[in-house]
């Protein structure tokens, strides 16, 4: 794991009639950014929002850290209005239907960071070429296209070999995981070197966000250390 352990609120589970409120709960309770979770309807079956909203997120929290994770096709032709709503990390999928090297340079000469994301069921092996050019990985740890699903454990297989490439080639490449992670999967996940994790349900659903979140990072932390 590198330094620091990222933790990010996906805002899919916030309750929207207060948006607003709900970005600052996050962030009053210790998250590192905020993951935002845009759903095109073709891409994975489920539809959520666009870059309207990320803009609105901008302006409730201007110094927040916005992870924007794209599970739409065709992600070069709206990465560019997702970046100007005011995106700092954009991750875009490999199974999408665009040419992702060219994807990945335009967001990278946006100047925000760049992010490629895979499916459980792809190859890590097809994700290997783009990890000079990317400063994110995400594994995605359930089929994406809805929150509240559960953690697929099979995942912590590819997690454990990227991180072991990151360390052989000396990248500058985080890890992040999504979909499932509690205090327990997330503890899974930052052993097998993930070090940046998305929660959404198990965050947002929480009383004291404050409480789970300090819980997580703790699992997470020792699961590291003892790793
Ligand atoms: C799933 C999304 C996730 C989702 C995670 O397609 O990419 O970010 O919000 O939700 P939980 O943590 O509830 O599984
Ligand atoms: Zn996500």
């Amino acid at each position: 794991m590198s330094e620091s352990l990222i933790i990010a609120p996906s805002l899919l589970a916030a309750d929207f009639s207060q948006i607003g409120k709900e970005c600052h709960r996050a962030i009053e309770a210790g998250a590192d950014w905020l993951h935002l979770d845009i759903m095109d309807g073709h891409f994975v079956p489920n539809i959520s929002f666009g870059p309207e909203v990320v803009r609105t997120v901008r302006s409730q929290v201007p110094d927040a850290y916005l992870d924007v994770h794209l599970m739409i096709d065709q992600p070069d032709r709206y990465a560019r209005a997702f970046i100007e709503a005011g995106a700092d990390m954009l991750t875009v999928h490999l199974e999408a239907p665009h040419d992702v090297r060219r994807t990945l340079n335009m967001i990278r000469e946006e100047g925000v960071g760049v992010g490629l994301a895979i499916n459980p069921l792809t190859l890590l092996k097809n994700s290997i070429p783009f990890f000079e050019e990317i400063d994110l990985l995400l594994c995605m740890t359930v089929n994406p296209g809805f929150g509240g699903q559960a953690f697929m454990d099979e995942v912590l297989d590819k997690v454990k070999e990227a991180r072991a490439i990151v360390r052989e080639r000396k990248l500058d490449m985080r890890i992040e995981v999504d979909g499932g992670i509690n205090g327990q999967t997330g503890s899974l996940a930052a052993a097998a070197g993930a070090d940046v994790l998305v929660a959404g349900t198990a965050l947002f659903g929480e009383d004291s966000m404050s409480d789970a979140l300090n819980a997580m990072r703790q699992l997470a932390l020792e699961a590291n250390a003892g790793g």
